[in-house]
């Protein structure tokens, strides 16, 4: 275990972001209600994420994240949480043939509710009312009762987490998560889009592979890997108390901790403070842990975490998720890769080109253009490239809905129609159709640098 680690020992550390409840004996009780209830993930499962990471540190596996900037009380369904698995996986066939290696799928989903936010308040027409932290503490209507924090809503997040996780493990082993399937929703995908030559290819050249493995007796039926994948969760861990209310030793490894709200945890940008409280927490937990890195992350800085959170240099342990912009991630991400690669550090590093990207519109929304998402993410490639690093693996916030949330793309968005289906609760996601498009773009790029050996040019810098 941790030296001077418990799960509450983040208590005594300075702390960012936490939602100022009025009622504190309330609080308390339902923390005692979340520790009595039984974990959502088993430490086993964390285990071989971290066996899988593991392989992706190594280079020889991929990294696909992806799902909600906020998941919502309002969206849950079914078909909100099917479509958004779907696309994940759809994408993952796509990437899973780029790259010609296993995809570890992670969905931003059974968990993801609760939001950073730059001002603890907000002010309209000279009202101020607390900001709104995601449906895990209060609600987004600019109302002093929605916006007052409710320590019930932890319950909820709870149930409705068992809910969606339930329903995740019911699609990758039941028989949705179907290889052919996946990649005939793909094609009809394909012929629907306005650009669909550009993606024509490579979705041949994949059902040509299907093809011959179907004509040598491989299928869904004969062979469950085909039907089957395993699917994982992660969240930010944001709000201490839920995470330490379902920490949970593990009974066939005694001494080690889990949070066992999610399979991986990570801790953003804005409360990554070494001396802080969810560094504190995340230390002394052995699920894999992701590591948010924007444009103010030094060398020295990423260094020091990494020997707080990952003392033993152990693979498939840290995920350093960069988010540095468009514009930046040669110039910010160039050093930090290097400076891991110097000193021996086995950490992934994927590539989260969401939120360094994120203008507002002139009509007011929060927006962002799929051509500079896919500007950081071939910046990203390039750079680790240059360094003899692996670019391991990419973090989107995305939804498998038909929403105008993010412009450009083929359906060729435009800030005009943002408005017709702009539901986030927070950022703006890419939709299905914008995902999959990625997903091409990425893949080809891995296959060509494949093809293409280690002297060539970046693969991705050939891909418009
Ligand atoms: N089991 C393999 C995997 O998860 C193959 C597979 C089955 C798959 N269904 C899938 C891959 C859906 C991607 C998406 O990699
Ligand atoms: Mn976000």
């Amino acid at each position: 275990m941790a030296r001077d680690w418990s799960a509450q020992s983040w208590r005594a550390k300075p702390i960012q972001q936490v939602p100022d409840y009025p009622n504190p004996d309330r609080l308390r009780a339902v923390e005692a209600e979340l520790a009595a209830l039984p974990p959502l993930v088993f430490a086993g499962e964390a285990r071989r994420l971290r066996k899988s990471l593991a392989q992706v540190a190594d280079g020889k596996a991929f990294l696909l994240q992806g799902g909600d900037c906020a998941e919502s009380f309002a969206e849950f369904g079914a078909n909100t949480i099917r479509d958004t698995f779907r696309v994940i996986l759809q994408m993952a066939v796509v990437l899973t043939y780029g790259a010609a290696c296993p995809v570890v799928k992670v969905g931003r989903m059974a968990g993801q509710f609760a939001k950073p936010r730059s001002a603890p308040m907000e002010e309209i027409d000279g009202v101020s009312l607390p900001s709104y932290r995601g449906d895990m503490v209060n609600g987004m209507e600019f109302e002093a009762d929605t916006r007052r924090p409710d320590p019930d809503r932890l319950l909820r997040v709870y149930h409705q987490s068992a809910a969606t996780l339930n329903l995740l493990r019911a699609f990758a082993q039941g028989g949705y998560a179907d290889l052919f399937q996946m990649h005939r929703w793909t094609l009809d995908f394909v012929k629907g889009s306005p650009q669909a030559n550009r993606y024509e290819d490579m979705a041949n050249r994949i059902t040509e592979s299907l093809g011959f493995m179907e004509a040598c007796g491989l299928t869904g039926d004969s062979v469950p890997q085909l039907r089957e994948t395993e699917f994982y969760t992660a969240h930010e861990a944001l709000l201490l108390n839920y995470e330490e209310a379902l920490t949970r030793e593990d009974s066939t490894q005694p001494g080690e901790h889990y949070s066992t709200t999610a399979h991986m945890l990570w801790v953003g940008d804005r409360t990554r403070q070494r001396d802080g409280a969810h560094i504190e927490y995340l230390r002394g937990i052995r699920n894999p842990i992701g590591l948010k890195a924007g444009p103010s992350m030094t060398e020295d800085e990423l260094l020091r975490l990494i020997d707080v959170l990952d003392p033993n240099n152990d693979p498939g342990r840290l995920t350093v998720i960069a988010r540095m912009g468009a514009d930046a991630v040669e110039s910010h991400l160039a050093p930090l890769a290097r400076a891991t690669k110097r000193e021996g550090r086995k950490v992934v590093w994927a590539c989260d080109p969401m939120h360094g990207n994120t203008v507002k519109a002139s009509s007011g929304f929060k927006t962002r253009s799929v051509d500079r998402i896919l500007k950081e993410v071939r910046g990203f490639f390039a750079v680790h490239h240059a360094e003899g690093t692996h670019a391991g693996g990419v973090h989107f916030e995305m939804t498998g809905r038909d929403v105008t949330e993010c412009i450009g793309g083929a359906q060729a968005i435009t800030e005009a129609r943002l408005g017709d289906r702009y539901h986030t609760h927070c950022d703006p996601r890419l939709n299905a159709n914008q995902a999959l498009e990625l997903a091409f773009l990425i893949a080809e790029g891995l296959k060509q640098e494949r093809n293409l050996g280690k002297l060539a040019p970046p693969g991705l810098a050939a891909v418009s």
